[in-house]
């Protein structure tokens, strides 16, 4: 069943009821103010930091689900609705949501009164902008109120959730004109606020949310909003909100636009207030918490208000975000023809970006508070933006590469505010560093940017202790080879790209966090996936070693993987698959000698990606494993069979109901590296039934089944032990993103950036015949067309324009601002 569709032209998924499986949800904002919005209006803004700098409330599993979010009402005769449905929840004769990239409208109507409302974050600009026009198509006169809401957060979102003795006695504001500022805590240490405007005079207003909603009602009805007039409350401690109230008389067929801005505003430490150090006085309108008070200077905070005061000053920045979008999303084109396929190119790319802005921080499964960026997470991240927004991956690395320690591993997270390492979690996830030497990899490999390799970045954050970008690489790929186990191994660590593989956790504790409790000395368990990582990057650390003239080192890297590669193939595999790990105790995970978890889809997809054996034939014994035992109708789990009972030796894999997460759901960030790996292993074909099995696009009309947006991809999806098989979680934020991203793009579209050109190698689905992909890279814009014959067959290039030349598959860098024209006949 769907709940809405694709609209291709206008890049938006079009939701046509508000009862949709779960919020389906979209982000606004691209640099520093964020949103994120439901197709109910739900969700919160933060700037940066979504724990730190929190802007407005949000109620994370509560009921009803999808509870507060920026809030109009209409008040209409006796009718009160929302244009976004909630949360009234009254009945719309009409209802339209599109999520658009980086903004989201709503379209409703009610009793012959249309409201059409657009929610952007325009680019470069600290605030949301709301535009909502009413119409009135009644045919007779009507004399409406408009009641806007958010309610404010006192910024640090941990503590505003817990800290209610000191935070109900926090709260200050000032109202001033249209606007209402959120100015807690601006006298102390904070200089910054929030405001929430209306390029309107009001006819009324509330801050106060005991005063607007009634002390023991819900959202659903308002004291203020169903009597019809505000309350023109000051708040003064409890909860802070900002509502203005507009009368709107509408004449038959008339309409008015509003215009209303969520801003967030930083000060310099000495204008920060009216009246002092040359700033504007204060002025005598006004109304605050306290009279005796100080005044925020607002100089900045009306700059900003003029800025979207008019309905054409709103509509030239929704143009420009458009034409970023389209800047952004030209790198990367793919046509084939197949609607479901190419819409997957459009909107993977943009869950890409979202997911790199947001990294695993906030989405409706992750309440930004418990985690800032992860190391391991972003590092891959990266691999699927990398096209898009080259300058802004290599910050990212940098950053990242910051909160490595000399000895080549690194905190696990850091907050994106501070950049710091996340010091509760601290390091030891022994995969971490590997993942570095891919990321900076991908980014050489895009840019030829050289240069970033010589680059000095800190050890730990400090200011003086530092070392150049390949130095950091070179760290990383050093600690494999410095921490080897019994058999040859890596040693784990508390986990690899398995959170739940906590081999050296051995926890009883109901307390503990399995990710950082140990309770053993960490010199036993060992990951194979680790030794098949190793394998797989230590070609990019090879090469980057190479583009520095560092021939020797090249070659001991090579040599090691060549060992590493042979290990495996010794203690590593199983017979008809790559064993997963040893426990603590010697004992194999992942092995047909185990009752549970036989086998793994983490050592097949890497295993595969990385060749491993690929002389013996172990990949396609390996991916046969796969198809036999993990494959199901919805996607490849992650394990089988599932973990029935607690393995203390285990740790959080074997704390799931089976079927759920990293006990045998589908994990679909490491189905991709399946597909590579059947691409790879010249299997084309089984490469694109997996794809399509969990791309969201081709998941619309089991929407009902799947529940989760059909226009990005979720983590997890429940695994065949499930009641609830087929059934997703955690969609948005996930590392899915950019693997199934890379999977596509590199080798099913199979386009890739190496080191020294352009490699052109499709292996697209039989029924696509042709194919045009057009692919900008290092500043010249590439365009394939493709005949594909027999997608497993050979491949034949011709480069029909561009003056540069082809080795086999691989193009030449051309000219910057030069166009290259290819033809690619596969089979
Ligand atoms: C989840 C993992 C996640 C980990 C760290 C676990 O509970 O199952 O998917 O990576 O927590 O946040
Ligand atoms: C989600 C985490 O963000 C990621 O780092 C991890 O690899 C997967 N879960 C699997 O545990």
């Amino acid at each position: 069943m769907k709940f809405g569709h694709f609209d291709d032209s206008a890049r938006e998924y079009v939701i046509d009821t508000p009862r949709t499986p779960y919020p389906w949800i979209n982000y606004l904002g691209n640099t520093q103010f964020f949103s994120l919005i439901s197709n109910t209006a739900g969700g919160y803004a933060f700037y940066t930091d979504a724990r730190l700098r929190r802007l407005t409330r949000y109620r994370y599993n509560d009921v009803p689900l999808d509870n507060n979010g920026r809030y109009f009402f209409i008040k209409d005769g006796d009718t009160v609705w929302n244009p976004g449905w909630k949360p009234m929840r009254v009945e719309l004769d009409s209802y339209e949501c599109r999520h658009g990239f980086g903004y989201t409208k709503f379209s409703s109507s009610k009793n012959g009164l249309k409201a059409d409302t657009l929610y952007m974050v325009p680019n470069g600009e600290n605030a949301e902008i709301q535009r909502i026009t009413l119409t009135n198509t009644s045919g007779s006169k009507k004399s409406v109120s408009l009641v806007s809401y958010v309610e404010w957060c006192l910024y640090n979102a941990l503590d505003d959730t817990t800290n209610f003795q000191r935070n109900f006695s926090t709260g200050e504001v000032e109202i001033e004109g249209g606007a209402i500022y959120h100015k807690t805590e601006y006298r102390e240490r904070r200089n910054h606020f929030a405001f929430y405007s209306v390029n309107a005079k009001p006819d009324g207003f509330d801050t106060d949310r005991e005063t607007f909603l009634g002390l023991n009602n819900n959202y659903d009805s308002p004291d203020t909003v169903m009597a019809g007039k505000s309350g023109n409350s000051v708040a003064d401690g409890w909860s802070p909100v900002a509502s203005h109230r507009l009368n709107v008389e509408l004449e038959a067929g008339a309409s008015k636009t509003f215009i209303f801005i969520l801003g967030y505003v930083e000060m310099d430490e000495n204008k920060k207030w009216a009246g002092e150090n040359g700033c504007a006085p204060a002025s005598k309108e006004l109304l605050q918490t306290n009279p005796a008070m100080r005044v925020i200077n607002k100089e900045k905070a009306i700059a900003l208000q003029k800025r979207f005061e008019t309905p054409a000053q709103v509509e030239a920045a929704f143009d420009e975000l458009k034409k970023f979008w389209d800047g952004l999303l030209s790198n990367y084109t793919l046509k084939t023809g197949d609607e479901k396929l190419d819409r997957m190119a459009v909107w993977n790319q943009y869950q890409c970006i979202v997911t790199y802005n947001f990294a695993r921080s906030a989405s409706y499964f992750e309440s930004g508070i418990g985690r800032g960026i992860g190391f391991r997470d972003t590092s891959q991240d990266m691999l699927g933006v990398v096209h898009q927004i080259p300058t802004r991956a290599r910050e990212r690395l940098f950053d990242v590469a910051s909160t490595q320690f000399e000895d080549g591993s690194a905190y696990h997270q850091f907050q994106p505010l501070t950049k710091r390492g996340n010091a509760d979690v601290g390091s030891h996830f022994n995969d971490d560093p590997l993942w570095l030497v891919l990321g900076v990899g991908g980014y050489i490999r895009e840019t030829g940017d050289v240069d970033f390799l010589k680059v000095d970045v800190p050890f730990d954050n400090s200011a003086t202790n530092k070392a150049t970008m390949f130095e950091h690489l070179k760290r990383s790929f050093h600690y494999t080879v410095k921490h080897i186990g019994p058999h040859g191994l890596p040693l784990i660590g508390r986990a690899d790209w398995n959170d739940c593989l906590n081999l050296n956790c051995f926890s009883k504790d109901p307390n503990d966090s399995f990710q950082t409790s140990t309770n053993k000395d960490g010199k036993n368990a060992e990951s194979v996936m680790i030794a098949q990582m190793f394998v797989y990057v230590a070609p990019e650390y090879a090469a980057m070693c190479r583009l520095l003239g560092k021939e020797g080192e090249a070659k001991w890297a090579e040599k090691q993987a060549a060992k590493m590669a042979a290990q495996i193939c010794d203690t590593g595999w199983d017979g008809e698959w790559y064993i997963r790990a040893y426990d603590d105790f010697g004992n194999k995970i992942g092995s047909k000698e185990c009752v549970d978890g036989k086998i793994f889809i983490e050592s097949q997809g890497f295993g595969s990606m990385a060749q491993v054996g690929a002389d013996k034939g172990l990949p396609i014994k390996a991916l046969d494993s796969v198809k036999k035992y993990l494959d199901t109708k919805y996607g490849i789990v992650i394990l089988d069979p599932p973990y029935k009972d607690y393995h203390i030796e285990l740790g959080e894999v074997s704390s799931y109901p089976p079927g759920y997460k990293e006990n045998a759901g589908i994990f679909c960030h490491n189905n991709p590296w399946v597909i590579i790996g059947e691409v790879k292993s010249g299997r084309p074909a089984n490469a694109w039934e997996y794809y399509k099995k969990i791309a969201p696009a081709f998941l619309e009309d089991i929407s009902e089944i799947h529940r989760l947006e059909p226009y990005v991809y979720a983590q997890m999806v429940a695994g065949k032990a499930a009641r609830r098989h087929g059934e997703a979680k955690n969609s948005w934020l996930t590392g899915t993103a950019a693997w199934n991203f890379v999977a596509l793009s590199q080798w099913i579209a199979g386009i890739r950036a190496e080191y020294d050109g352009l490699r052109v190698e499709p292996r697209l689905p039989a029924h696509v015949k042709n194919a045009t992909i057009t692919r900008v890279y290092r500043g010249c814009k590439y365009v394939i067309t493709v005949e594909n014959k027999d997608p497993a067959g050979k491949i034949a290039l011709t480069v029909t324009a561009g003056g540069v030349k082809a080795d086999g598959t691989l193009v030449a860098a051309g000219a910057k601002g030069s166009t290259v024209e290819i033809k690619a006949i596969v089979g």
